[in-house]
């Protein structure tokens, strides 16, 4: 039979011409991150740091829609990291998402794992961050996602594109604070200063020096990657004496609209173009907080974060660069919704929007302060909390997904609640004290495949302990089709929602005192997280897990477990011990 190979040979032939001649192929692209500690001076002080590849911001992930890329991630710090790969849907591929104890054990100090992160409706701007403890604040990067090869924006190509991420910055050690303050029950630590690109700017002791300088052509239009890395707090962002055009967020397109400044919250992207149409000379780039919380809590950071915008040319310098007048100060709310407010989808012939209307399952979810009962085994102390329908998220000691993949009971609870368990004036001035306590558990809301979801999030004011909570759910993009203060009514507020041309996120802010509706298709089959992207909140269990059902076709099935998984061995979660034992609901430790 010597008539096989050669059709074998000829069969092979034609798929790599059909796969070469497709218009959009899907590009493969290679990285390496090594996380290692290395040294960083800033605001007077030299510090070890946890960092991928020594840089503080991480490298950028460049690809083009619909690519794969391929991060091989070695662990050479002294505890198990994971990495997230923040908005990236990863379609049926929960095994690469990232968050620890969720869809995979940490990697293991001296090991590596190689994420596979598949890209597919996203385009803008998104980021990666590690996904356990409080290690994002220094491990996190931006991912650039273009227009397919041979298509472009769908607005003028700007001349050059510039990335901006904003984080946090601590002076101490803040995974070794927080586990104490986890273990304790306490509030977490506060930061020292705000960053942009990893500089805290002009207004911070000691940074003068190493302030970021921009520099742009005058006449030249470009667009800004703006991501919020920062660890607990919004953030506004403005550049003095320059219009900002809002293009994009969360790795979709807005209907363009002019705005002086921005408002987003953790876990947020933002895309602007920017004209550099103002007299030569030099302009700060700058951010500060935006504070929710209430008037009379002010220990929060007040740091201003500022980097250059410098016009190219032989001028003489006027002075000191501009600083934005139109950056809101910390609590101006009104600018903050007014903003928010804007956002609407494209929702264009090239980049249509598809808004759920059949909803076939609905869910009314608080999100509160609280307190749990800690207890050591000899006496139990009140601590704070966080929770979701009172259910404040406690980690299994294996992850949720291969529980879920191999069947193995003991690990999670299907009985994640609709509707939280009892009503009451969530939003009310005082909050009556016996609504406080919250209970602990890993549970999870299981959805068929295909279900047309609308979940509606209810800020409370319990503890009197209001704020906005920006809640961000994996593996989804979903719509913000409403939002609103005060407790969600759903005769009339309904009425009023968006279902021509909500915008598409991946994290929406839920206002203080107030609630925000929001709707997606569970055609993402896997273990997905949600969590609110404050991290104390999500540290303290404000967090739940979606698991989506496979659709019983093979285009419709979560994929088999890469061949390689770290697995959840004890003595990676020395670091977290404390916080699993002390977390132990006080009923279970008779
Ligand atoms: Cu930005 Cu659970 O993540
Ligand atoms: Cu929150």
């Amino acid at each position: 039979m010597a008539g096989l190979p050669v059709l074998l040979f000829l069969g092979s032939f034609l798929l790599l011409v059909l796969l070469l001649g497709s218009p959009a192929r899907a590009d493969e692209h290679y990285y390496d991150f090594v996380l290692r500690e290395s040294n960083f001076t800033r605001l007077c002080e030299t510090k070890s740091l946890l960092t991928v590849n020594d840089s503080f911001p991480g490298p950028v992930i460049t690809v083009h829609r619909g690519d794969t890329a391929y991060v091989n991630v070695h662990n050479h710090g002294d505890y198990g990291v994971t990495i997230h790969w923040h908005g990236v849907k990863q379609p049926g591929n929960p095994w690469s998402d990232g968050p620890e104890y969720i869809t995979q054990c940490p990697i293991e100090p001296g090991n590596n794992f190689t994420y596979m992160v598949i890209f597919s409706t996203e385009e803008g701007t998104l980021w990666w961050h590690a996904h356990s403890d409080w290690t994002r604040s220094s491990v996190h990067g931006a991912i650039i996602i273009l227009p397919p090869e041979g298509s472009s924006y769908p607005y003028p190509e700007p001349d050059g594109q510039q990335v901006f991420v904003l984080a946090s910055w601590y002076k101490g050690d803040v995974n070794e604070e927080v586990d104490y303050d986890l273990e304790t029950g306490q509030d977490t630590p506060r930061s020292d200063a705000y960053t942009i690109n990893g500089q805290p700017g002009d207004f911070c002791n000691c940074s003068r020096e190493s302030t970021v300088h921009w520099y742009v052509d005058y006449g030249k239009t470009y667009l800004i990657r703006l991501v919020n890395g920062v660890m607990n707090v919004e953030m506004f962002f403005a550049i003095g004496q320059h219009n900002l055009t809002v293009v994009g967020m969360d790795g979709s397109y807005l209907k363009p609209f002019v705005s002086t400044f921005v408002v987003l919250s953790p876990g947020q992207t933002i895309d602007l173009l920017v004209t550099a149409n103002q007299p030569l000379g030099s302009y700060y780039v700058a951010s500060r907080q935006y504070n929710t919380v209430r008037p009379d809590v002010d220990d929060y950071d007040h740091a201003n974060a500022t980097a250059i915008m410098q016009y190219n040319g032989n001028y003489t310098p006027s002075g000191a660069p501009i600083f934005p007048s139109t950056l809101p100060i910390y609590d101006d709310f009104v600018r903050a919704l007014n903003f928010t407010s804007r956002l609407r989808s494209l929702a264009s012939l090239e980049h249509p929007i598809n808004v759920p209307m059949n909803i076939t399952t609905r869910m009314y979810i608080t999100a509160s302060m609280n307190n749990v009962d800690f207890s050591n085994g000899t006496y139990t102390e009140v601590g704070l909390a966080s929770s979701l329908n009172n259910v404040s998220w406690l980690n299994p000691s294996t992850d949720v997904l291969m529980a879920y993949y191999r069947n193995i009971s003991g690990v999670y609870t299907n009985d994640f609640p609709d509707w939280p368990p009892t009503f009451y004036d969530f939003t009310a001035e005082d909050v009556d004290g016996a609504y406080n306590l919250a209970v602990q558990g890993a549970r999870v809301k299981v959805l068929e495949y295909n279900e047309q979801v609308e979940v509606v999030f209810q800020g409370t004011n319990v503890l009197d302990a209001s704020e906005d909570h920006p809640m961000h759910m994996h593996g989804y993009g979903f719509y913000v089709v409403g939002s609103g203060y005060g407790n969600f009514d759903n005769e009339t507020n309904p009425k009023d929602y968006n279902l021509v041309d909500p915008p598409e996120v991946n994290t929406v802010p839920v206002p203080k005192k107030g609630w925000a509706a929001i709707r997606f298709t569970a055609s993402n089959p896997g273990v997905w997280f949600w969590h609110c992207h404050f991290d104390r909140h999500l540290s303290w269990g404000m967090d739940t897990v979606f698991i989506v059902k496979n659709g019983g076709t093979p285009n419709t099935t979560m994929r088999d477990p890469p061949s390689f998984m770290p697995t959840c061995k004890s003595s990676l979660r020395l670091k977290n011990q404390r916080r699993f034992a002390s977390h132990q609901p006080h009923n279970l430790d008779s």
